[in-house]
């Protein structure tokens, strides 16, 4: 938890560029935003005559006594209310129906993206920072762009409408009233940049807070295991008690800010009613003037507060955009080529009948990698794999087998160099084309909620049953899946979590081997499992990788006995190469680890023995 998510810090000015960004969204929805400009504009217009018809009603009806004309009068009134209700109802159909589809069409876009981003992107950004993004921060800019659209709109047309009516009923009085806007502008200003800034403080801890909780509750095993819930607690303390200073600050900087605005709208009232009370004793304005004075002060003054919070919002949701945008630019580090999309489509749009059959002969020509500049993991790596063939990579941790096997399956790609397959640049390909004939199975296999059934049918959806089991046969997993209360209908849990590591290991293979690849990995897969079911998995091995070109990564060597080439790699080079016997014949790195391996193992058994 000592790696809380650090919140990247975002400039405050505001970013055209990428509002015209976020309105690309918004262009379907076009006619939607201007009829809902046109509805906005109608209910401000509707609000603003209501004080001017109470006006009429007191300087027609009620001073002069008469009900003349009233039935006229109430008809319209009654009129432009149901039409009110009518806008009302307009507004909020269509603002909801943009808000939805906006955020839909945003969270598309952030999805699409994340499924072609490369795997280096998942290396640096966590999984709740994603989360939120997708999330939270574009909810937030589906809301602001109709809300405060509707806000803006209503808002200005309202103001403007108001103060029409208030200089063309009184201009003297409209004057007066209007003399305590600069001093309102000032303290809002004074005060708006405060509470923004402390509002971008709490918004900062608070997703740092997140962060903080989804480490905390996906690595809520190890810290036990560590001890570390005090330490964890204290840090969060820390963090929530910052979080608590910074909010506090902007209650009360909002708390002093708004009687001081109201203070204002209402000195605003009072110097109306001054100015008109002492107009109408000297009878050069009338009582309905007076009133509809006041009122539209009143609703002057609403937007005012209004804007405020929207202009409030629009900051923060911008820090939202610069966010969401930030995903969804992202350049993939590995892209297909255009002319290569042209040919053969991509992942999205695929075109299998224009791809060539896989071989499965993967050549390294001087290949050049680094993860960062300073430094280089491979230097001038050269490699050739024979279709069919199954090599086994050895060497301590770090010593770069992850990082050749992830460039073969183009994962990642050379910096410098070349990787052919059967013989071809695999830039010349789509990357769909390479990873449909892939079968990867990584250390911590990954299933998805649902019956093993489903689990297993996620390597290729259209199979059948039978092929489900002849499959789960095949890596000895039918047994233990049969074994099971509902058998191939049995939930795996979240992630699997109703299973042992050794069984949903023997899955993820079953999932691996119905999608009947060319090229085969197997990357620490069998570290994590307990030696019975591995024993299970060496023999599945043998008949899963066939002809089939194969890379193994394990631990245990006898796992890697059978393999018809073994390297030792050692800081990104092969220093020794061959079949078992004649490495151990050679008696270098891979004998000494073999034959310390095995007197580990002997050890190991005679105790057990005992
Ligand atoms: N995503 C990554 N970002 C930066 N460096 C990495 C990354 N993955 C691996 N490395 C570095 O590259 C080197 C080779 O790692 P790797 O290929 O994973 O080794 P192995 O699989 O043999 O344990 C190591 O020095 C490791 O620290
Ligand atoms: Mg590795």
């Amino acid at each position: 938890m000592s790696t809380i998510l650090k919140e990247q810090e975002y400039e405050n000015r505001f970013d055209w560029k990428l509002w015209r960004q976020i309105l690309r969204y918004a262009k379907p929805f076009r006619k939607q935003l201007i009829l809902l400009g046109v509805v906005m504009v109608a209910v401000a217009g509707v609000d603003a005559t209501f004080p001017y018809l109470t006006k009429v009603a007191i300087d027609e009806f009620v001073v002069p006594g008469t009900t003349e004309g009233l039935v006229p009068f109430i008809l319209l009134y009654g009129g432009l209310i149901l039409l009110q209700g009518f806008n009302v109802w307009s507004l909020i159909t269509l603002a909801g129906k943009i808000e939805m589809g906006l955020t839909y069409r945003i969270r598309r876009a952030g999805f699409q993206r994340l499924q072609e981003l490369s795997l280096d992107y998942y290396d640096t950004k966590a999984v709740g920072w994603l989360l939120t993004r997708m999330t939270s921060d574009t909810m937030r800019l589906g809301e602001v762009i109709s809300w405060g659209l509707v806000d803006i709109i209503w808002g200005f047309t309202m103001m403007t409408a108001v103060m029409v009516v208030m200089f063309s009923l009184n201009w003297q009085l409209a004057l007066i009233t209007f003399s305590v806007l600069p001093v309102l502008f000032a303290v809002s200003i004074f005060f708006q940049t405060r509470i923004l800034a402390a509002f971008r403080v709490v918004r900062r801890i608070n997703s740092r807070i997140t962060g903080a909780f989804n480490e905390g509750i996906s690595g809520a095993k190890t810290t036990k295991l560590l001890n570390r819930e005090g330490k964890n607690l204290e840090e969060f303390g820390e963090t929530t008690e910052n979080m608590r200073r910074s909010s506090v600050r902007a209650a009360i900087l909002s708390s002093l800010y708004m009687p001081v605005a109201l203070t204002l709208g209402t000195a605003g009232t009072a110097l109306a009613v001054w100015g008109g009370g002492s107009g109408v004793i000297g009878g050069t304005i009338t009582y309905g003037v007076l009133v509809a004075f006041i009122a539209y002060t009143i609703q002057f003054f609403e937007p005012v507060r209004e804007l405020a919070r929207i202009f409030a919002e629009l900051q923060s949701a911008h820090a939202s955009a610069e966010r969401v945008m930030s995903m969804i630019d992202t350049e993939p580090t590995v892209q297909d080529r255009l002319d290569v999309i042209a040919k053969y489509g991509d992942s999205f749009q695929p075109k299998p009948h224009t791809w060539p059959a896989i071989g499965g002969r993967i050549t390294f020509e001087n290949v050049w990698f680094s993860y960062n500049p300073e430094e280089p993991v491979l230097e001038d790596f050269n490699l050739e794999v024979q279709a069919g063939e199954t090599i086994a990579l050895v060497g301590e941790t770090g010593s770069g087998k992850s990082t050749i096997i992830n460039l073969a399956c183009r994962f990642y790609e050379p910096t410098q160099g070349r990787i052919l397959i059967d013989g071809v640049d695999y830039r010349e390909r789509p990357q769909a084309w390479l990873h449909s004939n892939l079968g990867y199975v990584l250390q911590s296999p990954h299933l998805f909620s649902g019956s093993i059934r489903d689990n297993i049918r996620y390597g290729k959806l259209d199979a059948d049953e039978e092929a489900i089991r002849a499959a789960a046969k095949l890596v000895n997993a039918h047994e233990f899946i049969n074994r099971m209360p509902k058998g191939y209908d049995s939930p795996v849990g979240e992630g699997g979590n109703l299973l042992s590591t050794g069984q949903k290991q023997l899955i993820s293979f079953a999932r691996a081997v119905l999608a009947d690849p060319r090229i085969f990995v197997l990357d620490e897969a069998t570290s994590s499992i307990d030696t019975e079911t591995e024993q299970l998995i060496q023999n599945a091995i043998q008949n899963v990788l066939e002809g089939r070109t194969s890379f193994i990564v394990a631990h245990r060597l006898s796992t890697i006995r059978k393999a018809d080439r073994i390297l030792v790699v050692r800081q990104g080079r092969v220093r020794e190469e061959g079949s078992h016997d004649e490495l151990m014949e050679l008696k270098g790195y891979y004998y000494r680890l073999y034959t310390n391996q095995f007197i580990e193992e002997e050890t190991a058994r005679r105790v057990a023995s005992l």
